[in-house]
Protein backbone atom coordinates (compact mmCIF):
# COMPACT_ATOMS: atom_id res chain seq x y z
CA UNK A 1 0.00 0.00 0.00
CA UNK A 2 1.36 3.38 -0.78
CA UNK A 3 2.49 5.13 2.38
CA UNK A 4 0.02 8.37 1.55
CA UNK A 5 -3.32 5.48 1.55
CA UNK A 6 -6.09 6.70 4.18
CA UNK A 7 -6.70 3.40 5.80
CA UNK A 8 -10.57 3.17 7.52
CA UNK A 9 -11.25 1.00 10.20
CA UNK A 10 -14.97 2.02 11.07
CA UNK A 11 -16.35 2.27 14.89
CA UNK A 12 -18.36 -1.20 15.91
CA UNK A 13 -20.86 1.39 17.65
CA UNK A 14 -22.23 4.50 16.69
CA UNK A 15 -22.60 7.26 19.69
CA UNK A 16 -26.19 9.10 19.95
CA UNK A 17 -25.85 12.46 18.45
CA UNK A 18 -26.03 15.48 20.87
CA UNK A 19 -29.26 17.70 20.30
CA UNK A 20 -28.42 20.44 17.84
CA UNK A 21 -30.82 22.65 19.77
CA UNK A 22 -28.83 23.04 22.61
CA UNK A 23 -25.34 22.02 21.37
CA UNK A 24 -22.71 23.80 23.51
CA UNK A 25 -18.89 24.65 22.34
CA UNK A 26 -16.57 21.73 21.90
CA UNK A 27 -18.01 18.54 24.37
CA UNK A 28 -19.21 16.15 22.65
CA UNK A 29 -16.68 14.45 19.68
CA UNK A 30 -17.63 12.26 16.66
CA UNK A 31 -17.41 8.38 16.08
CA UNK A 32 -14.04 7.96 14.56
CA UNK A 33 -10.50 10.71 14.27
CA UNK A 34 -7.62 10.64 11.59
CA UNK A 35 -4.35 9.96 12.72
CA UNK A 36 -1.02 9.69 10.92
CA UNK A 37 2.63 9.74 11.84
CA UNK A 38 6.04 11.12 11.36
CA UNK A 39 8.99 9.67 11.95
CA UNK A 40 12.45 10.85 11.18
CA UNK A 41 13.85 9.50 8.03
CA UNK A 42 10.47 7.81 6.71
CA UNK A 43 8.37 11.00 6.67
CA UNK A 44 4.60 11.24 7.26
CA UNK A 45 3.13 7.37 7.05
CA UNK A 46 0.82 5.55 7.83
CA UNK A 47 -2.66 7.81 7.57
CA UNK A 48 -5.75 6.29 8.81
CA UNK A 49 -8.96 7.13 10.20
CA UNK A 50 -9.94 4.97 13.19
CA UNK A 51 -12.60 4.67 15.93
CA UNK A 52 -12.37 8.27 18.55
CA UNK A 53 -10.95 7.32 20.96
CA UNK A 54 -7.79 7.44 23.83
CA UNK A 55 -4.45 8.08 22.36
CA UNK A 56 -1.67 5.98 24.10
CA UNK A 57 1.83 8.07 25.21
CA UNK A 58 4.67 7.38 27.74
CA UNK A 59 4.55 9.63 30.03
CA UNK A 60 7.78 10.94 29.08
CA UNK A 61 6.21 11.86 25.55
CA UNK A 62 8.13 15.36 24.84
CA UNK A 63 4.63 17.42 24.09
CA UNK A 64 3.98 17.00 28.22
CA UNK A 65 7.35 18.08 29.13
CA UNK A 66 7.95 21.22 27.02
CA UNK A 67 4.60 21.68 24.80
CA UNK A 68 6.04 21.52 21.33
CA UNK A 69 2.55 21.45 19.68
CA UNK A 70 0.61 23.51 16.94
CA UNK A 71 -3.12 23.20 15.96
CA UNK A 72 -6.12 24.82 14.24
CA UNK A 73 -9.80 25.22 14.07
CA UNK A 74 -11.82 25.49 11.03
CA UNK A 75 -15.83 24.27 10.47
CA UNK A 76 -17.72 22.20 7.96
CA UNK A 77 -21.09 23.69 7.22
CA UNK A 78 -24.51 22.12 6.71
CA UNK A 79 -26.05 23.87 3.47
CA UNK A 80 -29.89 23.72 2.58
CA UNK A 81 -29.65 21.52 -0.20
CA UNK A 82 -28.28 19.28 2.16
CA UNK A 83 -24.46 19.52 0.70
CA UNK A 84 -21.41 20.09 3.24
CA UNK A 85 -18.77 22.27 3.17
CA UNK A 86 -15.33 23.91 4.42
CA UNK A 87 -14.80 27.24 4.50
CA UNK A 88 -10.89 28.39 3.07
CA UNK A 89 -9.75 25.30 4.45
CA UNK A 90 -6.46 25.66 2.84
CA UNK A 91 -5.65 28.76 4.58
CA UNK A 92 -6.26 26.25 8.13
CA UNK A 93 -3.09 24.07 6.40
CA UNK A 94 -0.57 26.88 5.42
CA UNK A 95 -1.12 28.13 9.00
CA UNK A 96 -0.73 24.96 10.75
CA UNK A 97 2.62 25.00 8.98
CA UNK A 98 3.40 27.79 9.73
CA UNK A 99 3.13 27.06 13.39
CA UNK A 100 5.09 23.74 12.79
CA UNK A 101 8.04 25.60 11.26
CA UNK A 102 8.07 27.98 14.30
CA UNK A 103 7.93 24.83 17.18
CA UNK A 104 10.41 23.16 14.80
CA UNK A 105 7.56 20.09 13.71
CA UNK A 106 8.18 18.70 10.17
CA UNK A 107 5.47 20.65 8.00
CA UNK A 108 2.82 18.26 6.61
CA UNK A 109 2.09 17.79 2.76
CA UNK A 110 -0.77 20.16 2.42
CA UNK A 111 -2.90 17.77 0.06
CA UNK A 112 -2.30 14.88 2.49
CA UNK A 113 -3.66 17.18 5.36
CA UNK A 114 -6.44 18.35 3.15
CA UNK A 115 -7.40 14.37 1.47
CA UNK A 116 -7.50 14.09 5.68
CA UNK A 117 -9.81 16.81 6.68
CA UNK A 118 -12.23 15.84 3.92
CA UNK A 119 -11.93 11.96 4.35
CA UNK A 120 -13.17 12.29 7.98
CA UNK A 121 -15.85 14.76 7.13
CA UNK A 122 -17.02 12.55 4.76
CA UNK A 123 -17.01 9.97 7.13
CA UNK A 124 -18.51 12.04 9.70
CA UNK A 125 -21.21 13.41 7.06
CA UNK A 126 -24.19 12.70 9.47
CA UNK A 127 -22.49 14.63 12.35
CA UNK A 128 -23.06 17.80 10.82
CA UNK A 129 -25.62 19.32 11.80
CA UNK A 130 -28.09 21.38 9.98
CA UNK A 131 -29.68 23.73 13.19
CA UNK A 132 -29.18 27.48 12.32
CA UNK A 133 -26.39 28.77 13.60
CA UNK A 134 -24.55 24.97 14.25
CA UNK A 135 -21.45 23.33 12.57
CA UNK A 136 -18.69 21.03 12.75
CA UNK A 137 -15.82 21.97 14.56
CA UNK A 138 -12.29 20.32 13.12
CA UNK A 139 -9.60 20.24 15.09
CA UNK A 140 -6.55 19.38 13.65
CA UNK A 141 -2.85 18.78 15.88
CA UNK A 142 0.30 17.61 15.74
CA UNK A 143 2.30 16.80 18.93
CA UNK A 144 5.56 15.55 20.14
CA UNK A 145 5.60 11.79 20.94
CA UNK A 146 9.17 11.42 21.19
CA UNK A 147 9.91 9.36 25.01
CA UNK A 148 12.58 11.65 26.05
CA UNK A 149 12.71 14.22 28.49
CA UNK A 150 16.21 16.25 27.30
CA UNK A 151 14.97 20.15 25.82
CA UNK A 152 15.24 19.23 21.95
CA UNK A 153 12.69 18.81 19.27
CA UNK A 154 11.51 15.66 18.96
CA UNK A 155 11.76 12.97 16.07
CA UNK A 156 8.53 11.22 16.07
CA UNK A 157 5.02 13.28 15.88
CA UNK A 158 1.39 12.61 15.80
CA UNK A 159 -0.96 14.36 13.90
CA UNK A 160 -4.63 14.20 14.66
CA UNK A 161 -7.92 15.23 13.62
CA UNK A 162 -10.80 15.15 15.56
CA UNK A 163 -14.60 16.92 15.00
CA UNK A 164 -16.97 18.04 16.62
CA UNK A 165 -20.50 19.74 16.53
CA UNK A 166 -21.04 22.78 18.03
CA UNK A 167 -23.27 25.73 18.62
CA UNK A 168 -22.22 29.62 19.48
CA UNK A 169 -18.97 29.42 20.83
CA UNK A 170 -20.41 32.68 23.73
CA UNK A 171 -23.75 31.47 25.28
CA UNK A 172 -24.49 35.19 24.32
CA UNK A 173 -25.11 34.33 20.51
CA UNK A 174 -24.59 37.67 18.22
CA UNK A 175 -25.54 39.46 21.00
CA UNK A 176 -22.58 42.06 22.10
CA UNK A 177 -19.97 40.71 24.70
CA UNK A 178 -18.53 42.76 27.30
CA UNK A 179 -14.46 42.86 26.89
CA UNK A 180 -11.65 43.65 29.47
CA UNK A 181 -8.81 45.02 28.70
CA UNK A 182 -5.55 43.27 30.87
CA UNK A 183 -2.66 45.21 32.07
CA UNK A 184 -0.87 42.61 33.78
CA UNK A 185 -0.17 39.67 32.14
CA UNK A 186 0.93 39.62 28.33
CA UNK A 187 0.37 36.67 26.08
CA UNK A 188 3.03 37.25 23.84
CA UNK A 189 5.74 39.34 22.10
CA UNK A 190 7.72 39.48 18.97
CA UNK A 191 10.31 36.91 18.38
CA UNK A 192 7.72 34.42 20.87
CA UNK A 193 5.18 31.99 19.55
CA UNK A 194 2.15 34.83 19.31
CA UNK A 195 1.29 34.40 15.77
CA UNK A 196 1.52 30.51 15.64
CA UNK A 197 -1.70 28.28 17.00
CA UNK A 198 0.60 26.48 19.75
CA UNK A 199 -0.84 25.51 23.08
CA UNK A 200 1.35 27.35 25.39
CA UNK A 201 0.21 30.60 24.50
CA UNK A 202 -3.40 29.39 25.63
CA UNK A 203 -1.74 28.33 28.65
CA UNK A 204 -0.32 31.80 29.65
CA UNK A 205 -3.33 33.02 28.74
CA UNK A 206 -5.67 31.22 30.93
CA UNK A 207 -4.99 32.92 34.38
CA UNK A 208 -6.49 36.81 32.79
CA UNK A 209 -8.88 35.00 31.41
CA UNK A 210 -10.58 33.27 34.42
CA UNK A 211 -10.37 36.40 36.19
CA UNK A 212 -12.02 38.18 33.53
CA UNK A 213 -14.69 35.64 33.42
CA UNK A 214 -14.94 35.79 37.30
CA UNK A 215 -15.73 39.43 36.98
CA UNK A 216 -18.46 38.73 34.40
CA UNK A 217 -16.29 39.57 31.20
CA UNK A 218 -16.13 37.39 27.84
CA UNK A 219 -12.69 37.80 27.40
CA UNK A 220 -9.68 39.63 27.44
CA UNK A 221 -8.37 42.17 25.56
CA UNK A 222 -4.41 41.55 24.69
CA UNK A 223 -1.89 44.90 25.18
CA UNK A 224 1.05 44.17 23.68
CA UNK A 225 3.61 42.94 25.98
CA UNK A 226 6.53 45.76 25.42
CA UNK A 227 4.92 49.01 25.78
CA UNK A 228 2.00 47.78 27.69
CA UNK A 229 -0.11 50.25 25.25
CA UNK A 230 -0.91 48.61 21.97
CA UNK A 231 -4.51 46.70 21.05
CA UNK A 232 -3.51 43.14 19.94
CA UNK A 233 -5.94 40.36 20.14
CA UNK A 234 -8.61 38.87 22.24
CA UNK A 235 -8.47 35.45 23.42
CA UNK A 236 -9.72 33.48 20.73
CA UNK A 237 -10.54 36.48 18.35
CA UNK A 238 -8.61 39.05 16.70
CA UNK A 239 -10.15 42.80 17.10
CA UNK A 240 -11.60 45.00 14.96
CA UNK A 241 -12.78 48.40 15.37
CA UNK A 242 -15.08 50.92 13.18
CA UNK A 243 -13.37 55.19 14.74
CA UNK A 244 -14.72 57.97 12.68
CA UNK A 245 -15.72 55.96 9.52
CA UNK A 246 -12.43 53.98 9.29
CA UNK A 247 -12.20 50.22 10.31
CA UNK A 248 -9.08 49.90 12.24
CA UNK A 249 -7.13 46.67 13.12
CA UNK A 250 -3.55 46.12 14.48
CA UNK A 251 -1.66 45.03 12.29
CA UNK A 252 -0.06 41.45 11.82
CA UNK A 253 3.68 42.16 13.43
CA UNK A 254 4.41 38.59 14.90
CA UNK A 255 2.91 38.72 18.05
CA UNK A 256 -0.88 38.08 17.17
CA UNK A 257 -2.50 35.02 15.25
CA UNK A 258 -2.43 35.78 11.48
CA UNK A 259 -6.65 35.20 11.71
CA UNK A 260 -8.37 33.69 8.62
CA UNK A 261 -11.42 35.18 9.45
CA UNK A 262 -9.90 38.53 10.30
CA UNK A 263 -8.76 38.68 6.61
CA UNK A 264 -11.90 37.18 4.98
CA UNK A 265 -13.45 40.93 7.08
CA UNK A 266 -10.49 42.59 5.40
CA UNK A 267 -11.40 41.26 1.80
CA UNK A 268 -15.16 41.56 2.58
CA UNK A 269 -14.69 45.49 3.98
CA UNK A 270 -11.96 46.10 0.86
CA UNK A 271 -14.48 44.50 -1.77
CA UNK A 272 -17.20 46.84 -0.43
CA UNK A 273 -14.66 49.85 -0.56
CA UNK A 274 -14.92 50.70 2.79
CA UNK A 275 -11.68 52.47 4.61
CA UNK A 276 -9.64 49.77 6.10
CA UNK A 277 -6.38 50.84 8.25
CA UNK A 278 -3.81 48.01 9.26
CA UNK A 279 -2.39 50.32 12.23
CA UNK A 280 -0.88 50.01 15.33
CA UNK A 281 -3.66 51.39 17.94
CA UNK A 282 -2.89 52.18 21.43
CA UNK A 283 -5.65 52.13 24.04
CA UNK A 284 -5.14 55.66 25.40
CA UNK A 285 -6.30 56.63 21.28
CA UNK A 286 -9.60 53.66 21.28
CA UNK A 287 -10.71 55.11 24.98
CA UNK A 288 -10.08 58.32 23.73
CA UNK A 289 -12.09 57.80 20.62
CA UNK A 290 -14.95 56.53 22.65
CA UNK A 291 -14.99 59.75 24.80
CA UNK A 292 -14.84 61.81 22.14
CA UNK A 293 -18.22 59.52 20.37
CA UNK A 294 -15.91 58.33 17.19
CA UNK A 295 -15.49 54.67 18.78
CA UNK A 296 -18.54 53.72 15.81
CA UNK A 297 -18.43 50.15 16.66
CA UNK A 298 -16.10 47.00 18.23
CA UNK A 299 -16.19 43.62 17.11
CA UNK A 300 -13.86 39.89 17.58
CA UNK A 301 -13.38 37.59 14.30
CA UNK A 302 -12.80 33.91 14.76
CA UNK A 303 -13.73 30.76 13.23
CA UNK A 304 -15.18 29.71 16.47
CA UNK A 305 -16.57 32.92 17.59
CA UNK A 306 -17.20 33.97 13.98
CA UNK A 307 -18.08 37.95 14.04
CA UNK A 308 -18.47 39.03 17.98
CA UNK A 309 -20.12 42.48 18.37
CA UNK A 310 -18.52 43.42 21.24
CA UNK A 311 -20.73 46.49 23.31
CA UNK A 312 -18.44 47.21 26.45
CA UNK A 313 -14.96 47.59 27.15
CA UNK A 314 -13.49 48.25 30.65
CA UNK A 315 -9.79 49.38 31.50
CA UNK A 316 -8.79 49.87 34.96
CA UNK A 317 -11.38 52.32 36.10
CA UNK A 318 -12.73 53.36 32.66
CA UNK A 319 -15.68 51.81 30.71
CA UNK A 320 -17.03 51.92 27.54
CA UNK A 321 -20.07 50.76 25.74
CA UNK A 322 -20.43 50.87 22.03
CA UNK A 323 -22.88 51.66 19.70
CA UNK A 324 -25.50 51.55 22.76
CA UNK A 325 -23.93 48.01 23.54
CA UNK A 326 -25.56 46.84 20.46
CA UNK A 327 -24.60 45.53 16.86
CA UNK A 328 -23.92 47.97 14.74
CA UNK A 329 -24.21 48.29 10.72
CA UNK A 330 -20.84 46.88 9.78
CA UNK A 331 -20.26 44.26 12.11
CA UNK A 332 -23.96 43.35 11.18
CA UNK A 333 -23.59 43.17 7.39
CA UNK A 334 -20.22 41.14 8.00
CA UNK A 335 -21.46 39.00 9.71
CA UNK A 336 -24.43 38.12 7.57
CA UNK A 337 -22.03 38.20 4.51
CA UNK A 338 -19.82 35.87 6.16
CA UNK A 339 -22.52 33.29 8.01
CA UNK A 340 -24.18 33.50 4.10
CA UNK A 341 -20.81 32.16 2.28
CA UNK A 342 -20.24 29.87 4.67
CA UNK A 343 -23.63 28.11 5.13
CA UNK A 344 -24.67 29.02 1.59
CA UNK A 345 -27.07 31.06 1.40
CA UNK A 346 -24.90 33.75 -0.13
CA UNK A 347 -22.22 33.37 -3.36
CA UNK A 348 -19.10 33.19 -3.06
CA UNK A 349 -16.99 35.21 -5.39
CA UNK A 350 -13.65 34.48 -3.70
CA UNK A 351 -13.45 31.18 -4.06
CA UNK A 352 -13.65 30.40 -0.34
CA UNK A 353 -15.57 27.30 -0.23
CA UNK A 354 -14.53 23.66 -0.59
CA UNK A 355 -17.39 21.35 -1.38
CA UNK A 356 -16.88 17.96 0.71
N1 LIG B 1 -6.64 34.93 17.77
C1 LIG B 1 -6.58 33.84 18.55
C2 LIG B 1 -5.70 33.88 19.75
C3 LIG B 1 -7.33 32.69 18.24
O1 LIG B 1 -7.29 31.60 19.00
C4 LIG B 1 -8.15 32.72 17.09
C5 LIG B 1 -8.93 31.54 16.72
O2 LIG B 1 -8.57 30.73 15.95
C6 LIG B 1 -8.17 33.88 16.29
C7 LIG B 1 -7.41 34.96 16.67
C8 LIG B 1 -8.98 33.94 15.04
O3 LIG B 1 -8.41 33.16 14.01
P1 LIG B 1 -9.31 32.51 12.88
O4 LIG B 1 -10.14 33.59 12.32
O5 LIG B 1 -8.33 31.96 11.90
O6 LIG B 1 -10.12 31.45 13.53
C1 LIG C 1 -10.95 28.99 16.83
O1 LIG C 1 -11.62 30.00 16.63
O2 LIG C 1 -10.90 28.08 16.02
C2 LIG C 1 -10.16 28.80 18.03
O3 LIG C 1 -9.26 28.04 18.00
C3 LIG C 1 -10.51 29.55 19.21
C4 LIG C 1 -10.49 28.74 20.48
C5 LIG C 1 -11.53 27.68 20.52
C6 LIG C 1 -9.12 28.30 20.86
Amino acid sequence: MNKNTIRTERASVLKPKPDSATLKFGTSFTDHMFLMNYTDGIGWHDPRIVPYGPITLEPSAMVFHYAQEVFEGLKAYRRADGGVQLFRPRDNIRRLNRSCARLCIPELDEEMALQGILELVRMEESWVPSAPQTSLYIRPFVIATDPAVGVHASHTYLFCIIACPVGSYYPQGINPVSIYVESDDVRAVKGGTGSAKTGGNYAASLRAGERAEQAGYSQVLWLDGVHRKYIEEVGAMNVLFKIDGEIVTPPLGGSILPGITRQSCLDLLRSWEMPVSERPLTVDELFEAAENGKLEEAWGSGTAAVISPIGELVWKDKKVVINGGKIGPTTQKLYDTLTGIQWGTVQDPFGWIINV
